[in-house]
Parts: structure tokens; sequence; C-alpha cells
């Protein structure tokens, strides 16, 4: 196989679309924000806190991924956390990223200040902007185990603080009472007031919650969505939708979704026609990048430029930012890549 194109991908116009800004802590800030409020850290050190990122499946991986959450304690916090994914991000040629940001975790577990939450994500996001021109947007996601009650909550909440970088609402986090309660009336709620809606489906749970995802929750994105390859009905309806899946190959291997690399569905669902994003999920826990991401895509489907390229492309195109912009980065796409 011909070596992956670093460069050349770090070079091309990019946008990520599915990545949680609590889990893109990075080992040293964990460290910093655990020091700043006076928490043990799981390990003295950088090396330390890598070692404890490994997860036997979804549930050790809630547990640390909540420790994080915990230490997003104020704004300032969530600035700097923000702040630091962007700088990431450009290093690696993204011109926009959309944030899922825990909504129902700040609102309804925490019991903190929305408005304070946002003011220090905006914060971090402008912060990004001036210094290099990078746009984001936020996508405050519910968690189905908290209930559809709970999700409303949130959505009041959301919703009675709108800000021009908060054009959607998501679902992610543990999926227990996915089956059980209808979340059906919070994503109509969040349509007409406004806001796009996209979820998370079919990452641990069966190729039946991409299918309700797009029937019941509109989505317009599907976080993962990998289930719906062992389907050839759901397969077939994703296509038929044209709803993109923002997939995450080391993300699902780390968290045993799939058993390891050789068997992600990637290729089949590409084959099939299905419009594929790539994200990283929550990168340094699973010890990625977006960048890795290509790579592991290169492995897996046997691309070449073109294919790369179109990857990239996908994810400007699907992404929820003013037309005239994706425009303008889709202009720079094509003059990158001649
Ligand atoms: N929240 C953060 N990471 C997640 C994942 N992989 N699946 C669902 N919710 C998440
Ligand atoms: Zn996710």
């Amino acid at each position: 196989m011909p070596e992956f194109p670093s460069d050349f991908v770090r070079a091309l116009p990019k946008a990520e679309l599915h990545v949680h800004l609590e889990g893109s802590v990075d080992p040293a800030t964990l460290l910093v924000l655990a020091e700043r409020h006076g928490v043990e850290p799981p390990a003295p050190d950088e090396a330390g806190i890598r070692e404890w990122l490994r997860f036997d499946g979804f549930a050790s991986f809630l547990e640390r991924y909540f420790f994080v959450c915990d230490l997003l304690r104020d704004a300032e916090d969530l600035a700097r956390v923000a702040e630091a994914y962007l700088r990431t991000a450009h290093q690696q040629g993204v011109v926009h990223v959309e944030f899922h940001v825990s909504s129902s975790y700040h609102i309804v577990e925490r019991g903190a200040d929305w408005g304070e939450v946002l003011g220090g994500v905006v914060d971090g996001c402008e912060r990004a902007e001036r210094d290099l021109g990078i746009s984001s947007l936020l996508l405050p996601d519910i968690s189905p185990h908290l209930g559809a009650a709970a999700a409303e909550r949130a959505l009041d909440v959301v919703l009675s603080e709108p800000h021009p970088r908060v054009v959607g609402l998501g679902m992610g986090g543990p999926a227990d009472n996915w089956a059980t309660e209808d979340f059906g009336a919070v994503f109509r709620r969040a349509r007409e007031a406004g806001l796009h809606t996209v979820s998370h489906a079919g990452e641990h749970g069966g190729a039946w919650e991409v299918r309700h995802a797009l029937d019941e929750f509109g989505a317009q994105r599907i976080q993962h969505g990998i289930a719906a390859a062992a389907e050839p009905d759901v397969l077939a309806q994703v296509v038929e939708s044209g709803v993109a899946c923002d997939v995450c190959p080391a993300s699902n291997v780390a968290l045993a979704a799939v058993p390891d690399m050789a068997s992600h569905p990637l290729p089949l669902m590409l084959d099939a026609g299905v419009v594929v994003t790539l994200g990283s999920d929550d990168p340094p826990l699973f010890h990625t990048t977006l960048l890795d991401e290509y790579e592991n895509a290169w492995n897996l489907c046997d691309l070449d430029r073109r294919g790369l390229t179109m990857l990239a492309r996908n994810s400007l195109a699907e992404s929820f930012a003013a037309a005239d912009l994706v425009a303008e980065w889709i202009a720079d796409l094509d003059s990158v890549t001649g």
C-alpha cells in the first residue's frame, strides 16, 4: 500500500463535525485542570494519564469521560479547552469545527449555569477565530440516560439562551433509555425553534437506532451509524436519505464497537454510497487525531488522493456553516487539489 500522504491531507481544507468538547481534553490540560480545582489526578504525569485512557468498552470509557467532564467547572475551563482543541485542529488543516457539547451533563447533572458554560466555550471559540481564523459552531447534546423529561429541560435552557454559534441539537452519551423513551418530541421542538438535529446512533446499538434517528429524530447527520452496514435495508435508507454519517474509526476500535480496525465497516459504507465525514470523537481519549482518522480510512479503504479529497469535501458540504463560507472553503479545496 502506498504511504499515507499526510502533508497532502493536512493541506486539504476540511471540517470536523464529530468531536466532543469534553472529550477533547488532552492529558496536559487534564493535569492543569485537576491542579486548578484541587482534584487528585488519576496519574501524576501525562504518560500515566495516557495509560489511564484505555478502555475495555463503553462503560469504562464513560467513567473516565465523566471524570474529565467534572474538571470543567467554570467559564475559563471551558474557554481553555475549546481554544486548545481549535489550535490542535488548525494545525491539521481544519477550517471549521462543530463541537458537540454535553448540555444535559452541564445543565441537568452538574446543575451549572448554561449561560456561563456557553459564555466560556464561545470565548474560547472567539479567541481561536481571532488568532487563527478557524470557524466553529456548537451542537449542545442531550443524553438519553437522563430520560426524555430531562432532555426537554435541557432543551428549554438551551433555547432560553439563543446564540449564533448554537446551531443544532444532538444526542449522545450513555445509551440507556434509547429504546424505551420517546425523544422524538425533543427533536421536533428543536427543529421548530430553528435548530438542526443530529444524533449518535448505531455505535454500540443495532441498525434500528439509525433508522429511528432518521425517522423519529429527523437527524440531518448521524454520529457513527456503523451498525447500518449490517442491515441492507437500513443501509439503503441511509444512502437514499443522503444523510451523512460522521464516522470515527479509532473511537470504534477503542470502545470495542468493532472487534478490530480490519473489521471496520467504513469500506462497506463508502462502497454502498453513504456520505461519510470523518471525526475523531474524543481524540486524546482514544489516542487519535483527525489526521490519524484520514490515515485509518486510507489504510482501510484503499483510497487514492481523490478519495481523501472527497472525504474532506463531504465534511465541508455537510457542515452547518453558512453557505457562503462553505462555498469559499470548497473553492480553496479545489485550488489545493487542482
Ligand atoms: N459522548 C462522548 N463520546 C461518545 C461516544 N463515543 N458515544 C456516545 N456519546 C459520546
Ligand atoms: Zn461521539
